[in-house]
């Protein structure tokens, strides 16, 4: 069984950390459907976990459920992201995870995120500071590199490793590249050859056969998925299925139901209505993607006032297309 340090990844597959998007209520869906190895938080500022800021610790919530848990930060000053590690041990997640692949502008003028694949003397530090600090799996996650001709990945590679990182991941694009084009999963196969760490392939895992296709082209150990499964929050146990040879099940509709309906009464007790509503018309996007009159739906959202009023048309929709299913 694939391991990080100590902690198992089994099967071997993670939910890529997703800012906006992998937040308890998410996380808790994805593990409670199953087929998932490790869950990540949305990352952290080091900055503000450090100076004790609401928003960083707000988001520093997690169930016993959720396990095993890997929570991600970023920073570009060695001492604060130490400091950040420590407190991630001591919330007490299973694994800290630095990033260095954030291609967003907030992050990449402070100098954090993929920008420190600029500066491998940094990210050198980083690693190794926050080593010395922490006694849990460290793990880094990283593109390519800058821009198609300062692509260091497999130096940043062995510089994780050689400064004690238990595994690392690999999104193959650069972080010129944003999510255009698509992921060059060969460069996951190169990092596979040159570092001896866990090696996770990330990019472009849309169906639950390409992930089987990712480890098998690339010989990584495990695969981490991201906006599949925003989409999809089903494609981890259909991954599972797959690589225990078995048939990949689609979800009724009663499924997609209950998974809408479920998560949208999280969301509407925790946050602010505000929020939930953002948040809702979000996730509709994503889990009405592909369903016969889902632009119906996401359309008519876009002017409702209130949860009340959404969760009632989710409600309406799905009784319409059952329904039509059985005319
Ligand atoms: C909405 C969104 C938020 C993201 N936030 C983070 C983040 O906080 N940390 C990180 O390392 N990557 C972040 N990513 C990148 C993903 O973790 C992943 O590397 C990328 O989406 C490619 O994988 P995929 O094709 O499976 O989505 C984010 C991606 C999306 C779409």
């Amino acid at each position: 069984m694939l391991k990080i340090g100590p902690v198992p990844v089994d099967p071997p597959l993670i939910l890529a950390p997703m800012a906006g998007v992998t937040d308890r209520d998410f996380r808790l869906i994805v593990r409670r459907i199953g087929g998932v190895g490790v869950v990540s938080m949305e990352f952290v500022s080091s900055r503000a976990l450090v100076g004790g800021h609401r928003q960083a610790t707000d988001v520093m919530v997690f169930s016993e459920e959720e396990r095993p848990l890997a929570i991600q930060i970023y920073g570009s000053d060695a001492d604060t992201m130490a400091e950040a590690a420590r407190i991630v041990e001591e919330v007490g997640a299973d694994i800290c995870d630095i990033n260095m692949g954030c291609p967003a502008n907030k992050v990449l003028k402070g100098c954090a995120g993929a920008a420190l694949m600029g500066d491998p003397r940094l990210a050198e530090e980083i690693v190794r500071r926050c080593r010395e600090v922490v006694s849990i799996p460290l793990t880094v996650k990283f593109r390519l590199g800058l821009d198609s001709r300062n692509e260091n990945f497999v130096e940043l590679g062995r510089i994780c490793e050689a400064n004690g990182a238990d595994a690392v991941a690999l999104h193959g694009r650069t972080a010129k590249q944003m999510f255009g084009g698509s992921a060059d999963w060969s460069k996951v196969a190169e990092l596979k050859e040159a570092v001896s760490i866990p090696v996770f392939g990330n990019g472009d895992v849309r169906e639950a056969d390409d992930a089987v296709r990712m480890l098998a082209e690339t010989g990584c150990d495990g695969v981490m998925i991201g906006r599949g499964a925003t989409r999809n929050p089903w494609i981890f146990r259909q991954v599972e299925a797959r690589l225990s040879g078995g048939r990949i099940e689609e979800p009724t509709l009663e499924d997609r139901r209950e998974l809408i309906l479920g998560h949208f009464r999280m969301v509407a007790e925790r946050e602010a209505s505000r929020f939930a509503l953002h948040k809702l018309r979000k996730f509709t996007g994503w889990y009405t993607h592909g369903l016969p009159h889902g632009r119906r739906l996401r359309q008519r959202i876009n002017q409702l006032p209130d949860v009340d009023s959404f969760l009632a048309a989710v409600e309406e929709f799905f009784e319409e297309l059952a329904i039509r299913q059985a005319a």
